[in-house]
């Protein structure tokens, strides 16, 4: 049985929203016989901009090691899990833009039936994540994906004091540019990454013994 492959594709420009792509990784890597890749959307920032920012600047250099995602990717992926920060309530112009060329893999119709998620990180607690996480997941409707969110029974989604909800993980940056995230955030992430890989390997699975 060949191996199932989970492709985590996100955008950060100060670091948070990466943070949660590791934890999201760590929830992928528990189910056997997964890989777990992340990769980042192409930047749309100029970079005189990133360079003259302190923080733009060292986020960027967290993230050197990421390889920036090509259509080929998700078009080989076995299950997909989109993060991006909010913007306005709406998932990030970066994400947008790389959404926005996948108009031939809707024509092959090479996602449909594939397994996906969503997180998210705002700044404040009701400045979005809502809205943000099904903008994205509209996208993953219209492609054929199955979408996965978070159940509640994982405990962690009722007692959250910071982010958290059923429709994908989220965090909540607060006053700071840049926040760690909370144990409960990390565990919801966790969830989420582990959700997708799971459903993903038994759909691999039926599917590949027919
Ligand atoms: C143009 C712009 C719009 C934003 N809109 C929102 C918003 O609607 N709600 C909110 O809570 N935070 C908003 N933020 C804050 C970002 O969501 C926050 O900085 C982000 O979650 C950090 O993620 P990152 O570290 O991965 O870049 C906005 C930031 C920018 C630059």
């Amino acid at each position: 049985m060949s191996e199932t492959k989970i492709l985590i594709l996100y955008y950060s420009m100060y670091g948070n929203t990466f943070r949660m792509a590791e934890e999201v990784s760590q929830g992928v890597k528990k189910v056997k016989g997964v890989i777990s890749e992340i990769k980042k959307v192409p930047e749309l920032i100029p970079d005189s901009i990133i360079q003259s920012n302190e923080t733009m600047k060292k986020a960027r250099e967290m993230q050197k090691d990421i390889p920036v995602a090509t259509l080929d990717d998700l078009r080989n992926c076995d299950g997909l899990i989109l993060g991006t920060p909010t913007r306005f309530g709406n998932m990030c112009s970066q994400m947008r833009n790389f959404l926005d060329q996948t108009g031939k893999l809707w024509q092959e119709g090479s996602l449909i039936g594939k397994p996906a998620g969503v997180f998210t990180s705002t700044a404040t607690f009701h400045g979005g994540q809502e809205t943000t996480l099904i903008s994205m997941i509209l996208t993953l409707l219209h492609h054929g994906m199955l979408v996965v969110g978070i159940p509640y029974n994982i405990t962690e989604l009722s007692s959250t004091n910071t982010g958290g909800t059923p429709y994908g993980a989220s965090h909540v940056v607060g006053e700071n540019t840049y926040q760690q995230l909370s144990q409960d955030e990390k565990v919801l992430c966790r969830a989420l990454g582990k959700r997708v890989a799971d459903i993903a390997v038994k759909l691999k699975h039926t599917t590949e013994a027919i």
